[in-house]
């Protein structure tokens, strides 16, 4: 169990404390799975969309997810498969004399916002914490589970991101001090009580955990019930950020398929101070690790080139490819990483990240097919350039700072 306790003072300053409600005893993770294991019907491929926290933050409003879901269909993201709309924390307001939670000042009606949002052809994401207390510090769902998971299918939500917040000091370490073991199981417990709250309003609705990453959340989130976990902490629009997360995730991938996906966090494609490359590079290593594909960019202000790179349907088809099989890191030599990835129909992606500095002709970087069990010449798509390319063994490749050469192998051999 990692829970760093700088976090959990962090999570205390951020969640003023509420009152602790009654959590469920742990329960027995074997048998969830066993309870929880009727085949998936949402996210057989990992869910593409908008979510409003890496540009909005506490600022969105209703207008701001109207006008998202607009952009999604006129820049032809919709068409791209962009489908999901999700709005993250700060939507929140009280919770009246019979617990029925009401939306804050910024979101007047949920219900037209969704009717909105489906009259595009679009789903609506929300969002909640199983502590009293989200991250922002607007309020929970602890203790009001049924009533919240009700609330939201009586809306016509189809996403919940579930961010475990302010459980982990106001329920985790207050009822299990010192217990590292019976913190988890609260913790697998709280996330178990809403899969079962959300099946039970009979809605298909994608459930997305978000606890950081910790305790290996991808052993048992399928046993929860999680469409997706998050395993990383929150993501920055930096390179650094988005690098240690690419890394992050090798060694993961036997535990991602249809229904059940790792999830690196949203998109800072378009965000920040991105280049070109690491923007192409992002969303392409998002595209490679089946991530699910959501923006968090400014959509009404969106470049061309950001726009380009996000409707890049040859990356898209990579991430959203029917066998849900999630690249592993073949090899790295200094600063390049060379990851693979089996698709559908014995096809196979290559993807070449310079980390580094240019690397130029004078100085290239040698691809070694034979440490990825291919033999040259081997033609391919360069899925950037959308031009033809022949692989060969120990082919010279010049790559700038940040860059990808990312290709798809229709016959790998
Ligand atoms: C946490 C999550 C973020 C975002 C914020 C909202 O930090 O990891 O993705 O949802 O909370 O408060």
């Amino acid at each position: 169990m990692q829970i760093s306790t700088a976090f959990a003072l962090a999570v205390l300053t951020l969640c003023p404390l509420a009152a602790i409600a009654q959590t469920t005893p742990a329960t027995n993770v074997t048998q969830n799975h066993v309870q929880n294991s009727a085949p998936p019907h949402v996210a057989q491929t990992t869910p593409m969309g908008w979510n409003s926290w890496n540009f909005f933050a506490g600022k969105v409003s209703d207008q701001d997810i109207r006008n998202a879901a607009d952009q999604l269909v006129a820049t032809g993201m919709k068409d791209a498969g962009y489908v999901y709309i999700n709005i993250d924390d700060t939507w929140e307001g009280d919770r009246d004399a019979n617990g029925v939670l009401h939306t804050n000042s910024k979101f007047t009606d949920m219900k037209a916002l969704a009717d909105y949002v489906h009259s595009k052809g679009l789903k609506l994401g929300i969002y909640s914490s199983p502590g009293p207390k989200t991250c922002a510090g607007f309020e929970g769902s602890l203790g009001h589970e049924a009533q919240d998971a009700q609330l939201y299918a009586s809306w016509g939500i189809d996403y919940l991101k579930y961010d475990l917040c302010s459980f982990i000091p106001d329920v985790m370490m207050k009822q299990a001090p010192d217990d590292k073991a019976a913190q988890m199981h609260l913790m697998i417990a709280a996330y178990d009580k809403m899969d079962k709250a959300l099946k039970a309003t009979g809605r298909p609705i994608v459930y997305s955990l978000c606890q950081y990453g910790w305790d290996a959340v991808w052993e048992w989130g399928p046993s929860v019930g999680a469409n997706l976990w998050r395993t990383t902490g929150d993501i920055q629009a930096n390179w650094n950020s988005i690098y240690s997360i690419l890394n992050e995730q090798a060694g993961l991938a036997k535990y991602a398929g249809p229904g059940h996906w790792n999830d690196p966090d949203m998109l800072e494609v378009g965000n920040g101070k991105l280049t070109p490359a690491e923007n192409r590079t992002h969303f392409s290593m998002w595209a490679m690790l089946a991530a699910p594909l959501l923006a968090g960019n400014d959509l009404p202000n969106m470049t061309p080139e950001v726009r380009a790179v996000l409707t890049n349907r040859d990356v898209i088809a990579i991430d959203q490819d029917r066998l849900g099989h999630e690249a592993t890191r073949a090899y790295s030599e200094g600063e390049l990483d060379v990851w693979t990835r089996h698709l559908s129909g014995g096809a196979m992606a290559i993807a070449v990240v310079n980390a580094g500095s240019d690397r130029y002709l004078s100085h290239p970087f040698h691809l070694s097919l034979a440490k990825l069990g291919l033999h040259g010449p081997l033609k391919g798509k360069d899925l950037w350039t959308g031009k033809e390319i022949t692989l060969t063994d120990n082919m010279p490749l010049e790559l700038a700072s940040h860059d990808i050469l990312f290709v798809r192998v229709a016959s790998p051999r």
